[in-house]
């Protein structure tokens, strides 16, 4: 389908890289097409987090994602498909799989199955293990991209490993700015926290980690789902200190000193007022519009060089999962 568009400047050494930012119109898409064709590295705008993007069946590019990144290669990457079919092309889907996705395809859903055997996601990407994680994104210029591709992509957040993931361009290249070939600027992501992970590889539906789609939706279709095992390190973005800044998080917080950032939620307490810096999640309580702003806030409160940020409580129920869990391990001692 889709042909190499001349040559491309893309480097193999992960040393340092000439990184452009483009605005995600037609002629930088097909760039980031030639890019990653090419074996290199181009990070994306998806609905949910920005993405670092390589082809999936290409050992060298996914080692060359995994040492960008500094991530342990025992961690599995989620390929990125254009449809339920290049998803079917990777992944063997039986019912209760292909449920899910038709529900909630294109969007913030991943849903693990069995790998085919056809090696359209290299082993390395999916870290020796015989499942895949599946995810299409709903997002234009995802969408476009991987419409100019002839194979699926795989894009972890594109942030250093273990750091607060990125939703703007700015974020991505203050994290791998040399070590990526391209960032397409989209704007802001939308959604602002990754998509759920639904294990459907077994016979038990289970959940690895909460996300852009409430648990309460999804049960829906699957029923109840069953919790990621503990002992194992399956979906090690499900590790403990993972998303994490580097100022000390304080959580359920309906207070602040003055060397303390403020994570609101709601209104501000008058016992938090004192803080050196004050962000609010959302001002009206909403857990759509916190989940969109959680890692930028982070990210600033972090940046303003405060030794603590303390958080205010926000409730469990919907969206609300996703977000107490990323609090949960950014304040994880590292
Ligand atoms: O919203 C998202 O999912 C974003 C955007 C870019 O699509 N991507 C993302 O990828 O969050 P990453 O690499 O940061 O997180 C992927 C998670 C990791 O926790 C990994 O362990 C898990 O998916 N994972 C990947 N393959 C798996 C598999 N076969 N079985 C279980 N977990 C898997
Ligand atoms: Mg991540």
């Amino acid at each position: 389908m889709a042909k190499a568009a001349g040559p491309v400047n893309v480097s193999r050494d992960s040393t340092k890289k000439d990184t452009r930012i483009l605005r995600a119109d037609a002629a930088a898409i097909a760039d980031a097409a030639a890019v990653l064709r090419a074996g290199g590295l181009a990070a994306f705008p998806t609905e949910t987090v920005y993405g670092l993007g390589a082809r999936a069946d290409d050992p060298r590019a996914v080692a060359a994602l995994y040492a960008a990144k500094g991530r342990p290669s025992f961690n599995p990457l989620i390929a990125h498909a254009r449809d339920v079919n290049a998803a079917k092309q990777i992944g063997d889907f039986n019912d209760a799989a292909l449920k899910l996705a038709e529900a909630f395809w294109p969007g913030p859903l991943t849903i693990v199955v069995k790998a085919t055997s056809n090696e359209s996601v290299c082993e390395l990407a999916r870290a020796g293990l015989d499942t895949v994680a599946i995810r299409v994104p709903s997002h234009e210029v995802a969408q476009a991209l991987l419409a100019s591709v002839d194979f699926p992509i795989v894009a972890p957040s594109a942030n250093r490993s273990g750091h607060v993931s990125p939703t703007t361009a700015q974020h991505v290249a203050d994290d791998l700015s040399g070590k990526v070939d391209l960032i397409l600027d989209g704007g802001a992501s939308q959604g602002g926290i990754e998509s759920t992970i639904v294990d459907l590889s077994s016979g038990t539906p289970r959940l690895l980690r909460s996300g852009g789609i409430a648990r309460n939706e999804i049960e829906k279709i699957t029923g109840p789902l069953a919790s990621a095992n503990k002992d194992e390190v399956y979906a090690p973005g499900m590790m403990a200190a993972h998303y994490a800044p580097k100022a000390k998080l304080r959580l359920g917080a309906s207070d602040a000193n003055t060397s303390e950032a403020y994570l609101a939620f709601g209104p501000v307490p008058a016992s938090a007022q004192g803080a050196k810096k004050i962000l609010n999640l959302s001002c009206s309580g909403n857990l759509t519009e916190a989940a969109a702003n959680l890692y930028a806030y982070l990210r600033a409160l972090d940046a303003s060089g405060v030794e603590g940020i303390a958080v205010a409580a926000v409730p469990g129920e919907g969206l609300g999962e996703a977000i107490r869990d990323r609090l949960a391990r950014a304040a994880a001692p590292k």
